[in-house]
């Protein structure tokens, strides 16, 4: 069975999905941790009760750099003990830098609440032309910001540009005219679990139909 680890830091709803979607078997694959840089998140509880074991790895202040590509090693560290074959960022708000990644090239997925592009470009092809990118943690506010006609999720590889990396999958969300920051966050939020799971089953490489099929050989 394929091996994938968990890395959040808030309410925990995207890790949520992925942890049942391998409950259920429509990912090949369990979730043997998750890991949380934030004492008290939603994440932690949620990871529990689903029987999930979940960790706290206190990050330092983000300014500190000395001691954050500490952390990075320590992180590093911890999950790689834990060998996973995918590595998950379901709303992990800590930028990695190279003393984590390089430990894992190709094998961490990450969920973006805006549309990305397959060229790391400045602005993304969309059903209504080109729309600016937008990268970083307050991509749904500025999406609202910017007046945008539509938004929508992404799900990619992580590399050491931010919000950068290849995209697994995309799917767009219009913009309505009464929304405000929850309402579109929300919508976004429903794209992100399905499609975050999809994109997970993709890269393990072991669709629903293929897990069925070995359990049957397993039975007979
Ligand atoms: C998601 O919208 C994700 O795209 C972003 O942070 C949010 C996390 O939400 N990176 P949750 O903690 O999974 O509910």
């Amino acid at each position: 069975m394929k091996r994938i680890v968990i890395l959040a830091s808030g309410s925990g709803s995207n890790a949520q999905a992925v942890i049942e979607a391998c409950q259920n078997r429509d990912i090949g694959a369990e979730v043997v941790a998750v890991v949380c840089n934030v004492e008290g998140a939603g994440v932690l509880e949620r990871a529990r009760k689903l029987g999930i074991e979940a960790i706290v790895l206190r990050s330092p202040p983000p300014r500190d750099a000395e001691r954050r590509a500490a952390y990075d090693r320590d992180l590093a560290a911890l999950l790689e003990a834990m060998q996973p074959d995918v590595i998950v960022l379901a709303g992990w708000m800590l930028i990695l830098g190279p003393a984590f990644l390089e430990n894992f090239p190709g094998r961490i997925v990450n969920v973006h609440p805006a549309l990305l592009p397959d060229d790391a470009g400045e602005t993304v092809a969309t059903s209504c032309g080109h729309l600016p990118t937008l990268r970083g943690a307050q991509a749904v506010r500025d999406a609202l910001h910017e007046q945008l006609p539509v938004t929508g999720a992404t799900v990619h590889l992580v590399t050491d540009i931010v919000d950068a990396g290849p995209v697994l999958l995309r799917e767009e969300v219009a913009i309505l005219p009464n929304d405000d920051e929850v309402s579109l966050h929300a919508r976004i939020k429903d794209v992100e679990h399905r499609l975050l799971p999809q994109a997970v089953a993709m890269l393990i490489g072991n669709e629903p139909a293929t897990v069925e099929k070995e359990g049957l050989w397993e039975t007979t």
